[in-house]
């Protein structure tokens, strides 16, 4: 090992050319050159402080340019440990301690005071199997779990297992974790890429004598942070020194770019072991570092780690003591093959060697046991190389937690910070000064910060039962999730059952036999022809807002003037009277405000409830639906009761030509611009369908030729219980805690005016199951209609983040997690998507009946549409389109969104009817 040499040499010449270099004559001197190389001073411990505080903010934000030196991977652990998780917990350690695993039978007592001493058994695993295939290492570590298991027997409880994991990994949940690349020693082939809970899973599945559920894979910084006795206050770091080295930290969620969060804290694991930055590391890497990187299994990567973890002190004094014997300078300058042999001095052997009252001893006893034999002075000197190695380690690892430390003061704005450390790993355990080194430099380079050191409790096992816990009760809360929502999740299957059953529905409704659809005539005999012209006034009553329209028609263009005016509640659960006279009142004002007052234009009522028409001006209200319910209007003919109000008012005179439904108008409107538009679709505070039949299929019309817009009423299908088979508990409270139980079925289910109901019914199962919110019921979430339907479209934005989905349930007085905000989300996803797809299955059942009707194999069709729900919620009208295109596949069907609401078409139908009247009179 004597000259400095070019690449291309195998790593043995590399290596031991690399340590020589101009080598001084005098053997003080060069026993001083190389001790020198271990000190590091303080501006460099700062500056390697910097520079990773540096590298941390940058992977954080996820900046790549350049590549940030450490990972800083979130872990999916969002809280330190309540205390309160309880439960017996199987742990499996892999990584932490080298080529050993551990297996412990963890009890948490959910109680401070009560602790249960856990069981464990430890297992080194054969070399081989270390660098062997991942299948060898994962089958050897489930034979581990069976044996264990075998010697202490736990009865047939439910296994649940937390996976120690100590090896850098990108995690995308609690028990979803890919493996980026071994570290320490490890090189199992087919597991880097891989999510190495499926491999356990698989192992275990494939060992087959316990069903152990993988629930949770923690990083050991994080199990050792998790345990910590609760005594001392949470600890905030989980620290790592072992045979590699590694930090976890609590980090503000709202800092980590790669999580969609900015409430609380998540537990990130740095895996400073990669921490290489040239510049701050260059200075204070020694020869003998280049060379134990050479030699090592991953040259160039851990090059932090391999500066010291407890893999690799033993190799870095080897090579010092190699060096110096080399020249002559210890054990008189003889070697022995043991001596150059790598890992022939391990941690236990520096820990020995640097023991201050026993440690000269045992430098003999090592040093004989590598066939050497050292002269007196020689142990003293290799003590001092022990000593070199062991305190740069510590300050190394100093400098990194002082970095961890300004981090913290930084995300917290804090000018002092008071923080417990949570350390583990046998090179604290047993190095007799490490510890206390690293507290040293730690208060040097931070001494705003006062850091409180706490050994995990048992190596952390605790901890990983701890997260277990946590993730146990999640996995069982999202269990319970789904099995709440399943009956939402319809299949293909189940929805051409509705579709078949709607089609029946409607052959029965047209042919006047009992049917829960009751396909009402309209009298509207054609779609627009762009022939009508004139001036028209169109009244808009039944959707979110009443309005009073100017509809001015002329060649190729539609002009429209329309006032919003509301309609409160006791005025729509008032009298009829009260009604109709409200409405007069409203269409007086517009007059007055466009100046028409006195005029009597033809006027268009579009009343958008179940209406029985004789003709295109009378329409007898068979019952009123979403939340309308004046009396003394059931039965009649609503023209008559409008006409009545009219003729109660003084000097106001109008000429009620056309009553449509919202789906004829919005039908109207939208076969204005495209005549292929035979379809009217309402889905809003209510929903509904019509479209142009054949009149020949209308039983209750006479004649045979022609057709028929026939107004399906959809909204009362499966009124007559051929939809119990997809009702839910929650749609009955629904249903009967609205106005008219029992009505309706299909509309509750669907429409605007009920999702948000059914939504706040299941958040109060799940709150009752204890799945959300902690299981605190809220009054506000008791409060009937306080979820509203918009929230769903707003929570359901993929632009909006899971902290908006916070913000708007905190609006409504819920303290809730970001796992509660998630489920929340995925609640109303089950409820819109259930409602778009039946609405999907009901329209596919009208298109192929007009397919059918004009015995086409294939129908182009466009559908009028209108409704809030429809318009706003962001994945509706797309899961519409899907289930139309699944269920009608000789369809094509396009959804024409109704620009300017019914009111155009209820003043089309109007213009039609005048044209016509014209024509008949002439
Ligand atoms: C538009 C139409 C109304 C229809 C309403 C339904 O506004 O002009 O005739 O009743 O849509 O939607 P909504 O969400 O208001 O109930
Ligand atoms: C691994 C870390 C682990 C550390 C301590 C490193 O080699 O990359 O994930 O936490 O060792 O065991
Ligand atoms: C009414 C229909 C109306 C639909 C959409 C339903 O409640 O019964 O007539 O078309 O709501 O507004």
């Amino acid at each position: 090992m004597d000259t400095i040499a070019p690449s291309g040499l195998q790593p043995e010449e590399r290596a031991s050319s690399c340590l020589q270099e101009d080598v001084p004559s005098d053997s003080s001197e060069l026993v001083q050159k190389c001790l020198q190389q271990f000190k590091v001073t303080r501006k460099q411990l700062q500056q390697i402080q910097v520079s990773l505080l540096r590298s941390m903010e940058q992977a954080l934000m996820e900046q790549n340019n350049p590549a940030p030196a450490v990972r800083m991977l979130p872990t999916y652990v969002g809280s330190t440990p309540h205390g309160t998780e309880q439960g017996d917990f199987l742990v499996l350690e892999l990584g932490a301690t080298g080529a050993s695993l551990r297996v412990l039978w963890v009890t948490l007592t959910g109680t401070e005071e009560h602790r249960v001493e856990p069981r464990s058994q430890e297992f080194v695993i054969p070399q081989e199997v270390v660098l062997g295939s991942g299948q060898q290492l994962f089958d050897f570590a489930a034979c581990c779990l069976s044996e264990f298991l075998d010697a202490h027997p736990v009865g047939n409880q439910d296994l649940k297992l937390g996976f120690s994991f100590s090896f850098p990994c990108h995690q995308t949940g609690l028990d979803k974790s890919t493996l980026i690349s071994w570290t320490k020693g490890f090189k199992c082939s087919g597991v880097e890429g891989h999510d190495v809970v499926q491999l356990l899973r698989d192992a275990i599945q494939r060992q087959g004598t316990y069903n152990i559920d993988v629930v949770a894979v923690v990083n050991d910084t994080v199990g050792t942070m998790m345990g910590c006795e609760l005594g001392a206050g949470p600890c905030e770091v989980g620290l790592i020194v072992d045979t590699g080295t590694n930090a976890c930290y609590m980090e503000e969620a709202r800092h980590v770019a790669a999580l969609d969060e900015d409430r609380g804290r998540t537990c990130v694991s740095i895996e400073w072991g990669s921490f290489n930055d040239d510049g701050a590391l260059g200075p204070v890497m020694t020869i003998f570092d280049h060379a134990l990187d050479y030699e090592s299994l991953n040259p160039g990567a851990q090059r932090f780690e391999k500066m010291i973890g407890g893999l690799y002190l033993g190799e870095l004094v080897r090579l010092v003591l190699a060096h110096l014997a080399q020249h002559g300078v210890l054990f008189g300058g003889c070697t022995s093959p043991a001596l150059l042999s790598r890992g022939s001095i391990l941690l236990e052997h520096v820990v020995e060697m640097e023991d201050p009252f026993t440690g000269a001893a045992h430098v003999h006893a090592v040093l004989q046991d590598l066939d050497l034999s050292p002269q007196a002075s020689d142990a003293e000197l290799v003590q001092h190389v022990c000593a070199a190695v062991c305190t740069r380690a510590a300050q190394l690892c100093a400098a990194a937690l002082a970095a961890v430390l300004s981090r913290l003061q930084h995300s917290r704005e804090q000018q002092t910070l008071q923080v417990a450390v949570a350390t583990g790993g046998q090179v604290f355990e047993v190095h007799p000064r490490f510890r206390s080194i690293l507290k040293e430099m730690v208060m040097l380079l931070v001494p705003e910060c006062d850091v409180s050191f706490i050994p995990a409790v048992d190596g952390g096992g605790q901890g990983v039962a701890m997260v277990t816990a946590v993730a146990a009760r999640l996995a069982a809360h999202r269990h319970l999730l789904e099995e709440t929502l399943a009956p939402f999740q319809l299949n293909c299957q189940q929805l051409i059952v509705v579709q078949a059953q709607m089609r029946e529905a409607m052959i029965r409704g047209l042919q006047g036999e009992a049917s829960s659809l009751r396909m009402l005539p309209t009298y509207v005999r054609a779609t627009p022809d762009g022939s009508e012209r004139g001036d028209f006034l169109a009244l808009d009553l039944g959707g979110t807002n009443f309005r009073v329209l100017l509809v001015r028609v002329a060649k190729g263009s539609v002009q429209i003037t329309n006032q919003v005016y509301s309609i409160p509640e006791c005025v729509a659960q008032g009298s009829g009277q009260e009604l109709f006279d409200h409405i007069v009142d409203c269409i007086v004002d517009f007059q007055q405000r466009q100046g028409l007052s006195g005029q009597s234009l033809p006027l268009g009522f579009t009343f958008s409830f179940p209406c029985k028409q004789l003709g295109l001006d009378q329409g007898i209200l068979l019952n009123w639906t979403k939340g309308f319910n004046a009396s003394g209007c059931e039965g009649q003919d609503v023209v008559c009761l409008l006409r009545e109000a009219i003729g109660r008012r003084q000097a106001v005179e109008l000429n009620v030509v056309a009553i449509v439904n919202d789906t004829v108008g919005t039908m109207m409107s939208c076969g204005y611009d495209d005549p292929h538009c035979e379809m009217g679709l309402i889905v809003g505070t209510g929903t509904n369908a019509c479209y142009m039949e054949e009149l020949r299929n209308v039983a209750s019309v006479a004649g045979d030729s022609g057709y028929m817009c026939i107004n399906m009423e959809w909204g009362a299908f499966g009124d007559d219980g051929s939809l119990s088979m997809l009702s839910t508990c929650f749609d009955a409270s629904v249903d009967q805690a609205s106005i008219n139980p029992g009505k309706q079925r299909f509309e509750k289910m669907i429409s605007g005016m009920y999702l948000g109901e059914i939504v706040r019914h299941i958040l109060l199962h799940l709150t009752s199951l204890g799945v959300l919110f902690q299981g605190q019921q809220t009054q506000c979430l008791q409060t009937r209609d306080i979820f509203k339907t918009k929230f769903l479209s707003e929570i359901e934005s993929d632009s909006l983040a899971l902290r908006q989905v916070r913000a708007i349930l905190e609006d409504l007085g819920l303290t809730l997690t970001s796992d509660d905000a998630l489920m929340v989300l995925e609640v109303c996803q089950a409820v819109s998507r259930r409602a778009a797809q039946l609405c999907g299955a009901g329209v596919a059942a009208v298109v192929e009946k007009i397919r059918e009707n004009r015995g086409l194999e294939e129908l182009t069709v466009s559908v009028g549409v209108d409704g809030t729900l429809y318009k706003l919620h962001p994945h509706f009208s797309s899961l519409v389109s899907a289930t139309v295109r699944k269920l009608a596949p000789h369809c094509t069907v396009t959804f024409l969104q109704s620009e300017d609401g019914s009111g155009k078409g209820a003043a089309l139908v109007t213009a039609v009817a005048c044209r016509l009247a014209q024509t008949t009179r002439v």
